[in-house]
């Protein structure tokens, strides 16, 4: 399976702090918020990655994570010269994504739990059909949302319903077979615009190959859509780290922990950074001082 991690957008709702930079590229607690999306595709065992984001922060991108060798993964990286929709990720990742199945995660999305890791490698199986989740919140209003009845099928998929159906927001971490491209490029714009991820969800689901996965109450699912959502991700993973002492998101370490990298390419990669805590961390994973835990 490949994976996509759309990037794009104006981030409009985070000025002044999203001027001049990506949204995906801005601090959540200690690390630029796309490490989030980047890691739960490493942590679904998915090796070639295309990275979509605009004209203007694509360099960024490219600067800050190279073409992936260093963690011994391949990135390329393709514009999104518009902000029309999620789903021109992949009519714009369509030669990337050849003829295999894709996952697509959006880069402002934040996830944390226990387990997760391993519903990624179940869903990342996936050969025909698709997979999205559904998460619990407060108020779906601002999100896809699904209803589904006891028995898990899926009843309906709106995007951002005034009176959603139920509290079941669609999380942006979804998984398609190879026909997600030529779906993708019949999808027409929505009413604000947007060739919405929806119209596709929803093409599946007319086909009977559509699966919602239920997240239970141990996965968090964090926004950043806001400077307030921003700065509770950002105390949400500080708690976390220093608590437990384990990193979320910690790039270096998955590729270290799924032998993608060898303990002195893991130690290369903490010597810029050994001015912090995460540069220790990697040298304490490399030392072994750091509990193995694969989840
Ligand atoms: C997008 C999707 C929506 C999904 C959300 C998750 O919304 O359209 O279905 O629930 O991402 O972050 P947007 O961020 O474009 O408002």
């Amino acid at each position: 399976m490949k994976g996509i991690i759309l990037a794009g957008g104006n981030g409009t709702r985070l000025y002044p702090l999203t001027k001049s930079i990506s949204k995906q590229m801005l601090p959540v607690y200690d690390k630029p918020m796309i490490y989030y999306p980047l890691s739960v595709l490493m942590l679904a065992g998915i090796k070639e990655i295309l990275i979509i984001s605009t004209p203007r922060d694509i360099a960024g991108f490219l600067s800050l994570l190279g073409n992936g060798q260093k963690l011994g993964i391949k990135l390329e990286y393709a514009i999104q010269e518009e902000p029309n929709g999620l789903a021109e990720a992949f009519t714009i990742g369509e030669s990337f994504i050849g003829d295999s199945p894709v996952a697509l995660v959006l880069g402002d999305n934040v996830f944390y739990g226990s387990d997760f890791g391993s519903r990624l490698l179940e869903s990342s199986a996936l050969e025909s059909g698709s997979i999205i989740f559904g998460c619990h919140v407060a108020d779906p209003s601002a999100y896809g949302v699904v209803e589904v009845d006891n028995e898990m099928n899926i009843i309906s998929v709106e995007e951002k319903p005034e009176n959603p159906k139920s509290s079941f927001a669609i999380p942006g971490l979804y998984f398609f077979d190879n026909k997600v491209v030529e779906i993708a490029k019949n999808v027409q714009p929505s009413e604000r615009g947007e060739k919405e991820i929806t119209s596709i969800i929803n093409e599946y689901r007319n086909n009977g190959e559509l699966k919602v996965n239920i997240m239970g109450r141990g996965l968090a699912w964090l926004d950043t859509g806001t400077h307030e959502a921003l700065l509770q991700a950002s105390n949400f993973v500080e708690a976390i780290q220093k608590r437990q002492g384990l990193y979320v998101a910690c790039i270096e370490e998955i590729a270290y922990r799924r032998q993608y990298i060898s303990k002195s390419q893991l130690i290369e990669l903490a010597e810029p950074l050994i001015k912090t805590d995460y540069g220790k961390y990697l040298l304490d994973i490399a030392s072994e001082k750091t509990f193995q835990t694969n989840k």
